[in-house]
């Protein structure tokens, strides 16, 4: 019953987390997208407005005239003004609940892989929230540090890639190869929700509370403000891809299960920041306010490229396995290496292989988790050779016949 509700939880969860998550960053990229296509007003009532830039869209049968103010409109707001938070408080807020559920609740299944490193759930569980903790305070230190010095942003960027390349190293040293790949991502993910919780609302609600407080007010005071919101919102926007990629990486084995894994997630996040920089830099192109943005698509899909090339299996060897192998030669081997989470007393994903009926049954879904994704055993905690891999691959040959 346990695994039963843990499974809705964690559907259920991850169906809010999907669809807050593409609210967050679907806004982020409309709003990256509506920057770089604002104009600089010509009319003069809207340059006596205070109107910076402006665009013309057509969408769902309206035209939308979105106009932006560096500071405010000239003479106020009169209407409610919206806020973007809540998509993503919520995204981050979804994905720890979801973690919790899957990861931290079932540490010593998902988290620790003692091949990797033998230890305590409970340290590893610690270890984690530390990931998420720490390289927030490491990458808000360097902005703050380095942020507003000349060539600022580049000193960040360089930054934040060794950071992010030895943690990634770090944490495929300490966790299970799935686990790493999502607890980056998930490092990556907090740092933007505390980009947003820390930084841009706390700037923009100081902006607002000053222009309606109704006393005189100093812009250029204000102004850094906007600078600061600004420029964590733009590393935001090039976290947004290496973020999904790891989030999803972590359903296909071949990536993480790879002995170099924590390069092959640096390699692809790499190839997810450069195709964002191609997007973002695509808008400007098309004003003539950027340089062409083709180089970095190539440069991502070359990254992507190579990696599919690294990766590609390598024949497999032909391990001395008898002809057929019915279920009697299977048995043994099940009880061996799977029955400790799919058995009488523990039913992980509410399969348990005590049986021939429910073995034969699952024929096709173990096939695909021992021989072609090698997911299963998890973490290969129970330490199946590829022999008894081989051996599953003819066993099911022969149920494939039948
Ligand atoms: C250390 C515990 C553990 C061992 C050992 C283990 N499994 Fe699993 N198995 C799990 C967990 C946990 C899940 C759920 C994975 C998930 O939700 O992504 C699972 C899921 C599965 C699934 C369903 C996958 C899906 O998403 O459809 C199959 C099939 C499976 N295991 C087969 C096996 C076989 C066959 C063996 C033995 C060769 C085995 N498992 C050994 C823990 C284990």
């Amino acid at each position: 019953m346990e695994a039963y509700l843990l499974d809705w939880a964690n559907l259920l969860l991850r169906w809010l987390h999907v669809v807050v998550a593409i609210a967050w960053i679907g806004s982020s990229f409309y709003f990256v997208f509506l920057d770089n296509n604002l104009l600089a007003p010509t009319a003069d009532d809207l340059k006596k407005k205070g109107v910076d830039g402006a665009m013309w869209a057509v969408h769902g049968g309206g035209f939308y005239n979105p106009q932006k103010y560096m500071v405010a409109p000239k003479g106020g707001i009169d209407s409610k003004l919206h806020w973007f938070y809540w998509e993503s408080y919520s995204t981050w807020l979804s994905g720890f609940a979801l973690f919790c559920v899957l990861y931290l609740w079932n540490a010593s299944a998902f988290l620790v892989d003692r091949q990797v490193l033998d230890w305590s759930p409970a340290a590893a569980g610690l270890a984690a929230v530390a990931f998420l903790v720490g390289f927030w305070v490491v990458y808000d230190a360097i902005c703050r540090v380095f942020g507003f010095r000349p060539n600022g942003e580049r000193i960040v960027g360089a930054l934040l890639i060794v950071v992010v390349a030895f943690s990634a190293w770090l944490a495929c040293h300490l966790f299970s190869g799935r686990a790493a790949f999502l607890i980056v991502g998930a490092m990556l993910a907090t740092a933007m929700s505390a980009n947003v919780f820390f930084w841009i609302i706390p700037g923009q609600r100081k902006v607002v509370a000053a222009m309606t407080s109704g006393q005189p007010y100093d812009a250029s005071a204000l102004a850094i403000h906007g600078q600061r919101g600004k420029q964590r919102s733009v590393h935001n926007t090039y976290f947004t891809l290496p973020v999904v990629f790891a989030m999803l990486s972590n359903h296909y084995s071949f990536l993480y299960s790879h002995p170099q894994r924590w390069l092959v997630l640096c390699l692809m996040m790499l190839a997810g920041a450069l195709i964002r920089q191609f997007f973002v830099q695509r808008h400007g192109w098309h004003h003539g306010r950027a340089a062409n943005p083709w180089p970095y698509a190539a440069a991502g899909v070359l990254v992507l490229l190579g990696v599919m090339a690294w990766l590609r299996p390598a024949p497999a060897a032909v391990a001395a396995v008898p002809a057929t192998v019915g279920y009697a030669q299977l048995r043994p081997m099940i009880e061996q290496r799977c029955q400790s989470c799919h058995g009488e007393a523990v039913q992980m994903k509410n399969l348990r292989f005590d049986s021939q009926a429910a073995v034969e049954q699952h024929a096709q879904q173990i096939f695909q988790q021992v021989v072609v994704t090698r997911a299963m055993p998890l973490s290969n905690a129970t330490q199946m050779t590829d022999g008894e891999r081989a051996m599953v691959a003819r066993w099911f040959e022969a149920q494939a016949k039948r």
